[in-house]
């Protein structure tokens, strides 16, 4: 039993960076690039991990190859922000330099105790030969620790669980774990794929944060999926919320029509008594491009959802910023809370506000047109139960029909075509564009569509047309001062 050799030292990595000094340029030329999004600096991105708040600043990593816009081993990439608007470039800070971790340092999480950041993550190892099928044998999902700080310093990687560690049933796929403080004990949870595959999330319990014993797993009485990835506790309001991401669901109707899901549970589970109730599962987004999301709490006490604007095994691609050098990015941060109906919802940031300028206020009584920038933030207040088209940017619609919300960006989408759900009443929409995305937030963010968008970038609008539609537009150009 072998490890493949592919892991990556600090040192490689920088004599690496070297030779890819005009790709760097290359990439950052690219038209396609984004003005107010998280953007792997070359390279491939996917889940954001080890989000946290250390002093004024905010801590994103994410699961970054630097060298291969098509993805491959990964380390955590490092940026840091104070306003969610200007992101600042560190040296990567886990690398697969370990017996442990050879095949990747996969997804984890912050957990801050004392002034001290537990960083747990996954090391990944895949075995070489041809006899292995990578599901139940020839590979490896470790739990590892490191400790820092302040962010950039990390402690000697420690090895704290092993398969052997997880409960019998399981396959080899057990990662990506997330911490919970419950009175003196903590909690880990890791999203996980049994031998008969089902997908759950498995809980262990710890006095003391290096020993871990298992308590139960959270999962659903029908199989629903095959792995559930990912997996976040949230607790807001006293409500509690298990987001995971379902991989292997079929999908109905106008439901989990992307290959692989991003959503909640609602959740009840009882520390004390070891207990559980799970809700019906909800899809967080609407669109194309949403995956692996990460919540952490910042020092204001809010809880900030950000995912990767990507999704994994698509039928659809970013062809345009791989040919530069890079693809995917992470999403706008968003401000979870808790609707009347026990909803999770979603608000774009605060911060982000201050991108505005050239606020354009306009009335509409039945139709609306105004041409806008491509980095822009709409704003359409109104209250329609009737049917309406909203064109955006080049050729991307946004269509009210019969009761049924429908993003179609056919024609300039890179195989994306149409992503829809029922809706009753449409209250409000808000929307950001950046160069390559739209992040639309329906209803004060109760249903968001997320998607990457590939248009000539030229000559764009935003046209409002329905009949008995009147309410008030805001536009904003949205720009970044340096
Ligand atoms: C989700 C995921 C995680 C894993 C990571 C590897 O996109 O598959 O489960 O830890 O990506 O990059």
């Amino acid at each position: 039993m072998q490890a493949e050799k592919k892991p990556m030292t600090k040192k490689q990595y920088f004599d690496k960076c070297k030779k890819f000094d005009n790709l760097r340029n290359k990439v950052a030329s690219d038209p396609y690039r984004m003005k107010f999004h998280l953007q792997p600096p070359l390279g491939w991105l996917n889940d954001p991990n080890g989000l946290c708040q250390i002093g004024s600043q905010y801590h994103i990593y994410f699961q970054y190859t630097p060298f291969n816009p098509n993805g491959g081993t990964g380390l955590w990439g490092h940026m840091v922000t104070e306003d969610f608007i200007h992101y600042e470039e560190h040296e990567p800070s886990i690398f697969p330099d370990s017996s442990w971790d050879a095949n990747g340092a996969y997804s984890g999480s912050a957990y801050e105790e004392n002034g001290e950041y537990y960083f747990f993550y996954t090391g990944n190892v895949k075995y070489e030969g041809e006899e292995y099928n990578y599901i139940t044998d020839g590979r490896e999902q470790n739990v590892i620790l490191t400790i820092t700080k302040d962010g950039y310093n990390f402690s000697k990687k420690q090895l704290i669980m092993t398969n052997s560690d997880f409960p019998e049933d399981m396959s080899k796929h057990v990662r990506d774990p997330q911490i919970i403080k419950r009175g003196n004990h903590y909690y880990m949870i890791l999203g996980a794929r049994d031998l008969s595959d089902k997908g759950s999330v498995v809980l262990f319990k710890s006095n003391d944060l290096y020993h871990w014993k298992y308590e139960l797993r959270f999962t659903t009485q029908d199989v629903f999926g095959y792995m559930w990835e990912c997996p976040n506790y949230v607790e807001i309001d006293g409500k509690q919320f298990l987001i995971v991401c379902p991989q292997g669901i079929k999908q109905n109707g106008l439901d989990y029509a992307n290959a692989h899901q991003c959503g909640y549970f609602p959740l009840n589970y009882k520390f004390e008594d070891k207990t559980y109730q799970l809700g019906e599962f909800c899809q967080l987004d609407r669109g194309f491009n949403f995956y692996a999301p990460q919540v952490f709490k910042d020092h204001k006490g809010r809880n900030i959802l950000i995912g990767w604007m990507g999704m994994p095994e698509s039928d659809y691609n970013n062809d345009k910023t791989v040919k530069n050098g890079w693809q995917h990015a992470l999403s706008l941060p968003r401000e979870l809370y808790v609707t009347e109906e026990g909803k999770l919802a979603q608000k774009p940031l605060e911060e982000l506000k201050k991108l505005r300028t050239n606020e354009k206020k306009m009335e509409f009584n039945n139709e609306l047109s105004v041409s806008t920038s491509i980095w822009f933030e709409i704003h359409v207040d109104f209250e329609v139960s009737r049917d309406f088209v909203l064109k955006l940017r080049e050729s991307a619609e946004l269509r009210y029909e019969e009761g049924i919300l429908t993003l179609d960006i056919t024609s300039c989408g890179s195989g994306r075509k149409h992503r829809g759900i029922a809706i009753k009443t449409i209250e409000d929409i808000r929307i950001f564009s950046d160069s390559s995305s739209l992040e639309i937030f329906v209803n004060r963010g109760e249903v968001v569509f997320t998607t990457r968008i590939y248009d000539s970038m030229e000559e764009l609008s935003c046209e409002l047309k329905g009949e008995y539609l009147s309410g008030v537009l805001k536009y904003y150009d949205l720009t970044i001062e340096k």
